[in-house]
């Protein structure tokens, strides 16, 4: 019988991503079939993803996976960080506007950012476990690309040429800051219960 984890998201599109880059390990991943109810915080990803995490777990009694992400422009000063989601109302395409919009005087030196991730799997004995990915690029002028969500379309990683919107699902899921999170924290839960990767 495989560990069930359950995955405190409310995004199908990331619950789509986190459950193909567990499928390599004996885990089977379920969606919460409850609203992940909690106010997140400004202080660090962890923090909120923690939170989802722990939510999850004392409400269902089982293993839970909580993650929270967000992308960084060192020239904003980090911004918008945890703030990705949500320094102004709307949809994602309007929050990558508001972006570009921010950055339209900035050149190319300046338009270097990172997507940062953080995953926590919170267990039904009270204990956590932690990973942390990134990923590296660049800020393009303008959206490129119908694939993915939030951010994608506007973020090329170094090395690429395209954006993360014009890559297949799993050409993202290969080098994202989201597998590397993930990767980090169900190797460390695995190991922690003795079991290895399929
Ligand atoms: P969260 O759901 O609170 O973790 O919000 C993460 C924010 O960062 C959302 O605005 C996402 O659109 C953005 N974000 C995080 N990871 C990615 C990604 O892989 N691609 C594009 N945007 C992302």
């Amino acid at each position: 019988m495989p560990r069930i984890i359950i995955i405190a998201t409310g995004n199908p599109a990331k619950f789509r991503e986190i459950s193909d880059i567990m499928g390599k390990y004996d885990i089977a991943v379920r969606m919460a079939d409850l609203r992940v109810d909690v106010r997140e915080g400004t202080a660090s990803y962890e923090e909120n993803a923690r939170l989802k995490a722990f939510y999850v777990a004392a409400r269902l009694g089982a293993d839970a996976f909580g993650e929270d992400s967000g992308i960084e422009v060192p020239a904003l000063g980090g911004f918008p960080g945890v703030m990705s989601a949500r320094f102004i109302e709307g949809r994602d395409s309007d929050r990558t506007d508001a972006l570009l919009d921010r950055m339209r005087h900035l050149g190319p030196p300046d338009r270097k950012a990172a997507f940062k991730a953080c995953a926590v799997i919170a267990l039904a004995d009270g204990t956590t476990v932690v990973g942390y990915g990134e990923l590296n690029g660049r800020i393009t002028d303008g959206p490129v690309g119908e694939n993915g969500f939030g951010y994608d379309p506007v973020f090329v990683p170094d090395g690429y040429d395209r954006t993360l919107a014009q890559m297949s699902p799993r050409e993202k899921n290969d080098i994202s800051h989201r597998r590397r999170a993930i990767e980090a924290v169900v190797e460390k839960y695995l190991f922690q219960r003795g079991v290895g990767a399929e």
